[in-house]
């Protein structure tokens, strides 16, 4: 689907992830989310905030799962995503804290292995994500998973592409200070979540979303898995979707 713009395409979204959480309250179960970090969901975030202050949307059932986080990251740092959705997102609504899980960058390396097969397991004990958001990255990235990660990946530790590394040099003051390492959800646990909805914002992103719509479906572009699920929905303004 494409708006005209961010703030458009992002009212919509909001309002989908809206509807699930609701529906699920009034079936008295916890709604699932899968959550990502970065620019492209901000707006999402600062919309799900003002509908409850405003209309009163509850997150008291909500479960949340976070795609990635650096390694190695403190999770006061400025940089972290454990900072950055409690800044953007949880500090301003009523999600209970146990609720809220984020990748641990904290880990000694010995114990990454058995924290990321738990994470997929606790997502798996609770029936699967109900809607998994996304962004993509300028490799076709989703989550961390850069190219050659495989559709059945698993959440795991993996080394950035040197592409993201440069990206992420904005929010790092200097390149060489960005981690080389992160910690992901893996394609697998990201394909096997009931709906997916991907974001994509502006020119940059219009060179990678038309490979991933149109191009062929391949671990050189792990976005473009997302072609095979049944329920994906891709969302983008009219700059991101130029090429298409
Ligand atoms: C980051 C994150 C991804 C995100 C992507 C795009 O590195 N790990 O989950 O979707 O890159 O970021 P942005 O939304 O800032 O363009």
């Amino acid at each position: 689907t494409v708006f005209p713009d961010d703030t458009t395409g992002s009212q919509v979204v909001a309002t989908e992830i809206a509807d699930i959480i609701k529906e699920k309250q009034q079936e008295g179960k916890p709604a699932v989310l899968g959550l990502a970090t970065g620019a492209s969901p901000l707006n999402i975030y600062k919309e799900l905030i003002r509908m409850h202050k405003e209309e009163g949307l509850s997150f008291s059932n909500v479960i949340t799962f976070n795609l990635d986080e650096y390694y190695p990251m403190e999770p006061d740092s400025l940089q972290s995503y454990v900072r950055f959705m409690y800044e953007n997102l949880f500090n301003h609504i009523d999600i209970k804290k146990e609720n809220i899980h984020i990748p641990d960058g904290t880990l000694s390396l010995d114990a990454v292995k058995t924290y990321c097969r738990e994470y997929d397991e606790q997502i798996e004990k609770l029936g699967g994500l109900d809607l998994q958001l996304l962004g993509i990255g300028r490799t076709g990235h989703i989550g961390f998973n850069e190219p050659g990660s495989s559709l059945s990946s698993p959440t795991r530790m993996v080394k950035l592409d040197p592409l993201t590394v440069s990206d992420a040099a904005k929010d790092f003051i200097k390149e060489e200070f960005v981690p080389l390492r992160a910690i992901t959800m893996g394609v697998g646990t990201i394909m096997q979540a009931k709906k997916i909805i991907l974001v994509a914002w502006g020119q940059g992103k219009a060179p990678i979303v038309q490979e991933m719509v149109e191009g062929k479906i391949t671990d050189e572009v792990p976005a473009s898995f997302l072609q095979t699920h049944p329920n994906a929905s891709v969302v983008l303004d009219e700059r991101a979707a130029a090429n298409l």
